[in-house]
């Protein structure tokens, strides 16, 4: 009897200490994954909140309103080594962009593009082709271009109607209400921003369809 418990009590703790050894090797493998993917998850957030946070920044409306085309024209140098511009240009390492403003993402049929920038939502209007050529990591996280981005606003705005010139000719968005806000204090600023955005988002959206 005696023999027999002491064996049993044996095999038991031999089975704890399989089954305790089991679960740590599989807590690592889960450990190992989970953090993967919400890494992804945050830097998707991420943009959403920092970009489109920004209140206090200059309204893109207003830039583009007081931007130069031919900086515009300069900065694309930096854009050449992957893409063409003029009607018909191949594609190189990126596609052509002739004519992308007002597009849907991924405009020409025949290039390869990523699942992440088929899947981003909205299509290239002003505020969206601003936030892809600050970050295209950020935007679509998982593109194929891999640029930095521009971190400043105004060479952006130049670009973007460069861009737009270049066979779109999207209407600019109407600059936001003067006068509307600023003097008044931080908490009407996003009122007065809120607006604006709408009716930047509305003219576009019939071209994307075309
Ligand atoms: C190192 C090469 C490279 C550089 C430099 C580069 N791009 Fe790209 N670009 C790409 C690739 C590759 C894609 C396709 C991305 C994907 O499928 O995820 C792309 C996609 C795009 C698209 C989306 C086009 C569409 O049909 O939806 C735009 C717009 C764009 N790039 C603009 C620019 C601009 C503007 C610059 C310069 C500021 C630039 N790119 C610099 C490689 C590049």
């Amino acid at each position: 009897m005696a023999d027999n418990s002491n064996t049993i009590a044996g095999w038991v703790l031999a089975a704890g200490i399989v089954a305790l050894g089991g679960s740590i090797l599989f807590g690592k493998v889960f450990h190992s994954e989970v953090p993967h993917e919400g890494k992804q998850g945050y830097a998707i957030q991420g943009v959403e909140s920092g970009e489109g946070g920004g209140a206090a920044a200059v309204p893109l409306a207003t830039l583009l309103a007081a931007a130069d085309v031919a900086k515009g024209e300069a900065t694309f140098a930096k854009c050449k080594q992957c893409h063409t511009i003029d009607a018909g240009g191949a594609n190189g390492i990126g596609p052509n962009l002739h004519a992308v403003m007002g597009k849907k993402h991924g405009h020409l049929p025949g290039f390869a593009y990523s699942e992440a920038l088929l899947k981003a939502p909205g299509m290239w209007d002003w505020e969206n082709m601003d936030k892809w050529l600050a970050s295209p990591k950020k935007y679509a996280a998982g593109t194929k271009m891999s640029f930095a981005g521009l971190s400043n606003p105004e060479e952006r705005a130049a670009l973007l109607l460069y861009l737009n010139a270049q066979g779109s000719n999207l209407p600019l968005p109407p600059p936001p209400a003067e006068g509307a806000a600023p003097a008044e204090g931080d908490a009407k600023a996003p009122d007065a921003a809120a607006p604006a955005d709408a009716a930047k988002a509305a003219p576009a959206d019939p071209a994307a369809k075309k």
